[in-house]
């Protein structure tokens, strides 16, 4: 199996090196526009392969897409990052040329890949590989619920002195402010949620899951890396080892949760196909009301998009 990793930055690195680390692939191939970037970051991977161990061979390259030949899965990381006071949506106009371009290299050399995006804004940019790529939907989607739940899985774990192991929660709707975290999707080994904390911690974690982004940009000066590089490795390694594993996925909707023609992040299966399905929970008043609010936003930068005339 191969899987590249285009974007060596922060994100991109750490997915590469998760994926090295797990053996999720023979063949990782870590690609930059920056001179000696990803050779730079590869090669310090791979020479901890004796120490982890791991056998994934691990390479860079600038801008060589015939390294990225054949690849089974692509994780598309390169374009800017949040800086204080910027939201995920400001990035759109320099982000979407460069996923543009970059989807139109990756498509050439490996036709019949899966592209994994994580360029913000996220759902708008999975929409932009989609459109670039022509491929079908089911071998272009985005990842941000993975980290999106992560993050309230773990700030849950903290409160109740848990396992953040045995949290399960869902998530939907765009990686953004109006993301819908669903308390009636969420237990702690089983247990509803909702019987081990009061409503007030709870909405005090959500709004906090909500702004998870932020709160790191804020502590930093740049978004966050470990926790998206891993949760794309974490969707590379269901794919590539047809785990069949179900995780909130920004994904293109062609009628289901009586949405069309917009990425958007909603429970998905997925495995060697990618999207195997995308499953449709049954949503109360108010979480439809959620959705439908977070889907206008999505739409709102799908305008904006629309109006650089790219595609
Ligand atoms: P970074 O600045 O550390 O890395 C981005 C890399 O992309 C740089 O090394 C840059 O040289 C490279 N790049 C730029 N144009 C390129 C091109 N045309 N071809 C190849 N490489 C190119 O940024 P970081 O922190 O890794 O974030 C990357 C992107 O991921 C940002 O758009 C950020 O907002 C997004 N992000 C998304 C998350 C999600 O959950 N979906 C979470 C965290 C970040
Ligand atoms: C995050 O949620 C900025 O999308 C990035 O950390």
């Amino acid at each position: 199996m191969k899987v590249s990793v285009i974007g060596a930055g922060n994100v991109g690195a750490t997915c590469a090196n998760v994926l090295a680390q797990k053996e999720v692939a023979n063949e990782i191939v870590l690609l930059d526009i920056k001179e000696n970037l990803a050779e730079g970051k590869a090669l310090d991977m791979w020479e901890t392969s004796p120490i982890w161990p791991f056998g994934s061979r691990v390479k860079g390259v600038t801008n060589d897409y015939s390294a990225t030949k054949d690849s089974d899965v692509v994780v598309i990381t390169s374009g800017l990052p949040r800086k204080p006071g910027m939201s995920r949506d400001d990035l759109i106009s320099t982000n979407a040329g460069i996923v543009k371009s970059v989807t139109e290299n990756v498509v050439k050399h490996s036709p019949n890949t899966i592209i994994i995006i994580v360029s913000n804004p996220l759902d708008v940019m999975s929409y932009a590989a989609y459109l670039e790529s022509k491929f079908p939907a089911n071998r272009v989607f985005g990842q941000a619920g993975v980290l999106d739940t992560a993050r309230y899985r773990a700030f849950l774990a903290e409160e109740l002195d848990v396992n953040p192991k045995d949290i399960q929660a869902l998530l939907m709707g765009g990686h953004g402010d109006t993301m819908v975290p669903l308390p009636r999707y969420t237990t702690v080994a089983g247990i509803p949620v909702t019987q081990m904390i009061d409503k007030e911690k709870l909405d005090a974690i959500i709004e906090r899951t909500k702004k998870g982004g932020g709160e790191i940009v804020n502590l930093l000066g740049t978004s966050a890396w470990y926790a998206p590089g891993a949760a794309a490795a974490q969707m590379v390694e269901s794919v590539v080892r047809d785990q069949k594993r179900i995780f909130p996925c920004c994904a293109m909707l062609n009628g289901e949760y009586g949405l069309k023609d917009l990425y958007i992040g909603v429970p998905v299966k997925l495995g060697k196909n990618g999207i195997e399905e995308i499953i449709e929970v049954e949503l109360n008043s108010e979480e439809r009301a959620f959705l439908d609010h977070s889907a206008g936003a999505v739409k709102e930068v799908m305008g904006v998009l629309d109006s650089m005339a790219l595609f």
